[in-house]
């Protein structure tokens, strides 16, 4: 299908404005690969791999697409230095980073000539990582899947209020997981959107069986997002979250929270299936989730939907 160029198609050389979002325990080369392969933007999730894990990702997913493909990183990663350095070696072409400050890598790989984009769930940092010079945002609502902003700030009423302050391509995250969401974000002024949530629930993800049935069974509701205290993440109800909740009735201090939350709680949900005692990433759109399907097929799909909703709004 030939689809409409813009800004954001043109940044990265896709044929679609739709990123696959790079997400823990999920998006490894064999998802990459799928979405690049399908005309989006396929990413690795750098932030669950030890550096040499993450070059044999980045390896793979070469062999396995000829067409661009991205790394996320998290900045909170420890071994930060290494995973950029495999990056530069490895010639990745477009790296977005996330949770940290836009300035501290941004100048660093652009200089290496790769595109830099930086996620954000507020206006505030919109604007500061615009000043640090990144090519493009991902601003990220409060429906999303994993950690998010602290305000709560929807993806409705955030891409209109970040899309008036900023004038670089905006790609919207947060509650989109088919054509007709990712219509309305680029109505409201979104060049592109990154969806994490619906493509966990594909073959190709890493996470475990368990996880992607238990996401297609969500249903709204099911989802909220907690330890604000620590890290704010949208978490699935299960059993841990339970745990959390009796915590929080007994007023516990930041310290608590830590040891209540341990260490690997999301490796052991999302790929160990671990349903009761891990921690279960997803957004809200999971309760629109109700089958594992191919990520080509979402892509496909979206950009369908996508197209025939574009011509039925003609008559709203
Ligand atoms: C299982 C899971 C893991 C995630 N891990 C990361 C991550 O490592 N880095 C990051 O920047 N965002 C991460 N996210 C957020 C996604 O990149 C994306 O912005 C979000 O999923 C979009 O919202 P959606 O889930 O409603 O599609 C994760 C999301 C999920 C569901």
């Amino acid at each position: 299908m030939s689809f409409k160029q813009n800004r954001i198609t043109e940044l990265f050389n896709i044929e679609y404005p739709l990123i696959q979002a790079g997400m823990i325990w999920a998006s490894g080369w064999k998802l990459a690969s799928a979405v690049s392969n399908a005309g989006g933007l396929g990413i690795i999730g750098a932030g669950s791999m030890y550096p040499d894990i993450l070059k044999e990702h980045i390896q793979k997913c070469k062999k396995a697409t000829t067409k661009p493909f991205g790394v996320n990183v998290p900045m909170l990663y420890p071994d930060i230095d290494k995973i950029m350095d495999i990056i530069i070696e490895e010639q990745v072409e477009i790296v977005f980073t996330s949770a940290g400050n836009p300035k501290t890598w941004t100048s660093h790989l652009q200089s290496r000539g790769i595109k830099v984009v930086h996620v954000v769930s507020s206006v505030k940092f919109a604007v500061k990582s615009q000043e640090a010079g990144v090519d493009a945002i991902v601003a990220e609502g409060f429906e999303a899947g994993g950690h998010n902003g602290r305000d709560e700030t929807t993806t409705f009423t955030l891409i209109p209020m970040v899309r008036e302050k900023i004038d670089i391509p905006l790609i919207a995250a947060g509650g989109i997981g088919n054509g007709k969401g990712m219509l309305a974000a680029m109505v409201l002024g979104a060049d592109a959107v990154q969806v994490g949530s619906r493509f966990v629930a594909t073959p190709e993800a890493s996470s475990h069986q368990n996880f992607k049935e238990m996401v297609v069974k969500a249903q709204e509701g099911d989802t909220v997002l907690t330890l604000k205290e620590l890290a704010p993440v949208r978490l699935l109800k299960n059993k841990f979250f339970e745990d959390v909740q009796e915590l929080y009735t007994k007023s516990p201090s930041k310290e608590d929270l830590t040891a209540l939350l341990g260490r690997a709680r999301a490796k052991k949900g999302m790929y160990e299936g671990d349903l009761e005692e891990g921690e279960l990433e997803i957004g809200q759109i999971s309760g629109l989730i109700n089958e594992i399907k191919p990520a080509a097929e979402i892509v496909e799909e979206m950009i369908a939907e996508f197209e025939a909703t574009k011509i039925a709004a003609q008559n709203f």
